[in-house]
């Protein structure tokens, strides 16, 4: 069955069942420029999952675009993809576990016709927030599956939630049996040896993990359903890679005529990276050096590094993503429209960066001879970070032409120096991601502590539950996207705007501290993003009203930043939520 007939069944039977059928959000959140990708089909309904109405009803259903860049190292493997479709239904505080449960059974087993046998499904163990779930395990056997395939696991296994705050709740996850032989006998679809391939996850969402870490109870019961197409895809026409279906075979193949070295992981990273790239600038996203622009230029950039390696014309590219964009146009009609743009921009990026692989190679040259010329034989580690650095030559290309050349490179120093230098990057771009700078003028360093100082006035005035959800911040003024249930009063927005405007006549000097992680943390700082991180932080303190996570700049007292006024406020904060979800990712 190809995708796009898994995905119109879908659509169809959740129809049949009484949803209404939602269009995918883009991959570009709207309204946030500091969400990177839409990364499931939840994201767009946060706001319904806490209890708005939504104008299409209480069951929905939908394709979900999604792009998630944490494993974007491991593409090249048999199974990872930076781009997926996530098929899901929703039931927003309508239906529960019975009919999730049995509507994924007959689904499953009645529209894709996979044999029962085949199935095996998990559910919660139970612990100390939330009972053993029972009731979808009894469902689950009411429905056909044999008790021996009903499994029970624990938080790490059976429990979603899109980073550390928000909706959540177990789940129940559905797998199937690939029929290879057990690894050991404890095997069990928990286990990652390829036996069982989790094809579906059933949230019961009727929780709220507060940033305390403490479970409450959300108004109404939901369930959000996700179920990856590519894998379903993949399953359905007995393939062992999601590289064979129809949806990248053709571009497989046509890399397997041009190549002239044979590399599969080569391959399927120019494939993988090929499709994620036309969908992400297929959605307006265009490479630049920030953000979701960054990964984009990533991909566009390691594609372009595999053709090359393989040997492949880079000047065959245009015919490349011609047969990548015929293999996706069935699925997504206006590829066809924007294929012009699509290929332009590629090509110009590739372009750019070929003159990069140029200048690193002659750059790797001067290297070699001099090192030859001393008659040494090993490249340290210093000199390719710098190719690296300073040419952003990829230091596996280092590797290669060094052995070519008859040259040793010392990895483990560059591995220590690239190591630290990526400790460093995050911790400036979670910096930058908190504060939301785009420039870092005069104006906008003040706006920056400012911030900081509103951060603490908003929870002095509405109470602890505030929490900073983004910013943005321009030379001529600063947004701060918050968590709080209502729109303010007039009254607490003066209130709050004299508690800034008096921290700033106090003069508090404004101090930062560098500590570890926990040692900031038992000090009771605040983070927007903890997990993102490293273990070395930077804390900024401002007198005894302020303590944040933060990489600055700031001014270095409050005096500094003449009179603060509120302009406007908008009731966007549940939207703004969105950006919770930039750390979701499917297990
Ligand atoms: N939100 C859950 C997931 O991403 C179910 O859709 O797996």
């Amino acid at each position: 069955m190809k995708a796009i007939e898994i995905r119109n069944k879908h659509l169809k039977f959740f129809e049949k069942n009484g949803h209404k059928i939602i269009p995918s959000a883009s991959l570009i959140p709207e309204n946030d420029p500091s969400v990177l990708f839409n990364t499931a089909g939840m994201q767009q309904l946060v706001p319904y999952l806490l209890g708005e109405k939504h104008p299409s009803g209480t069951r929905l259903t939908d394709y979900q675009k999604c792009v998630r860049t944490n494993d974007i190292e491991e593409v090249g493997d048999n199974r990872h993809l930076t781009y997926f479709e996530m098929l899901g239904n929703w039931s927003l505080g309508d239906y529960f576990k019975e009919e999730s449960v049995q509507m994924s059974f007959d689904f499953l087993t009645k529209e894709l016709n996979i044999p029962v046998e085949k199935l095996s499904v998990t559910c919660f163990a139970g612990d100390e927030d939330c009972e053993r779930d029972n009731l979808t395990a009894e469902c689950w056997k009411k429905a056909g599956i044999p008790e021996e395939r009903i499994y029970y696991f624990g938080k790490d296994d059976n429990w979603w939630i899109a980073g550390e705050e928000g909706p959540c709740g177990p789940d129940t996850e559905m797998f199937y049996d690939t029929g290879k032989p057990k690894c050991s006998e404890k095997c069990n679809p928990a286990c990652d040896c390829g036996k069982y391939v989790e094809i579906w996850n059933n949230v019961f969402m009727e929780f709220y993990k507060g940033k305390d870490g403490k479970y409450t109870k959300l108004k109404q019961h939901n369930v959000d359903t996700g179920l990856g197409l590519e894998r379903m895809a993949m399953l359905l026409q007995g393939k062992e890679t999601p590289y064979e279906i129809e949806l990248f075979a053709p571009v497989m193949e046509k890399l397997k005529e041009l190549e002239a070295e044979e590399n599969i992981a080569s391959r399927r990273i120019i494939t993988e990276h090929l499709r994620s790239s036309i969908m992400i600038i297929n959605d307006g996203g265009r490479p630049s050096n920030v953000d979701r622009g960054y990964i984009l230029r990533r991909l566009i950039r390691r594609m372009t590094r595999h053709l090359n390696k393989i040997g492949i014309d880079l000047e065959k590219l245009p015919e490349i993503i011609g047969v990548s964009i015929d293999s996706l146009k069935e699925m997504y009609p206006e590829l066809v429209e924007n294929k012009e743009k699509i290929k332009n921009i590629l090509i110009e990026e590739k372009n750019k960066f070929t003159k990069t692989l140029k200048n690193g190679e002659r750059e790797f040259e001067k290297v070699a001879n001099r090192l030859k010329a001393n008659e040494k034989d090993t490249i340290d580690g210093k000199t390719v970070f710098n190719l690296y650095e300073t040419y952003g030559f990829p230091p596996e290309m280092t590797v290669e032409l060094a052995t070519e050349s008859g040259l040793k490179v010392d990895m483990e120093d560059f591995d220590k120096l690239y190591k630290a230098h990526q400790d460093k990057s995050r911790m400036g771009s979670e910096a930058k991601f908190k504060g939301g700078l785009a420039s870092t003028g005069e104006m906008e360093v003040k706006y920056h502590t400012a911030t900081h100082l509103l951060n603490a006035a908003l929870k002095v005035v509405l109470g602890d539950h505030v929490h900073q959800k983004g910013s943005n911040i321009t030379a001529e003024r600063l947004r701060f996207d918050f968590s709080h249930g209502a729109k303010m009063t007039d009254e607490e927005k003066q209130k709050v705007e004299s508690l800034v405007n008096e921290y700033i006549k106090q003069d508090l000097i404004v101090e930062k501290l560098e500590m570890k992680k926990d040692e900031a943390l038992a000090m009771g700082a605040e983070a927007m993003f903890l997990d993102k991180y490293g273990e070395d932080v930077t804390v900024y303190k401002i007198g005894d009203v302020s303590l944040e996570f933060c990489g600055g700049p700031h001014v270095t007292n409050t005096a500094k930043l003449g009179h603060f006024k509120i302009k406007k406020e908008d009731e966007i904060s549940i939207i703004e939520n969105n950006q919770e979800y930039l750390k979701a990712f499917r297990k």
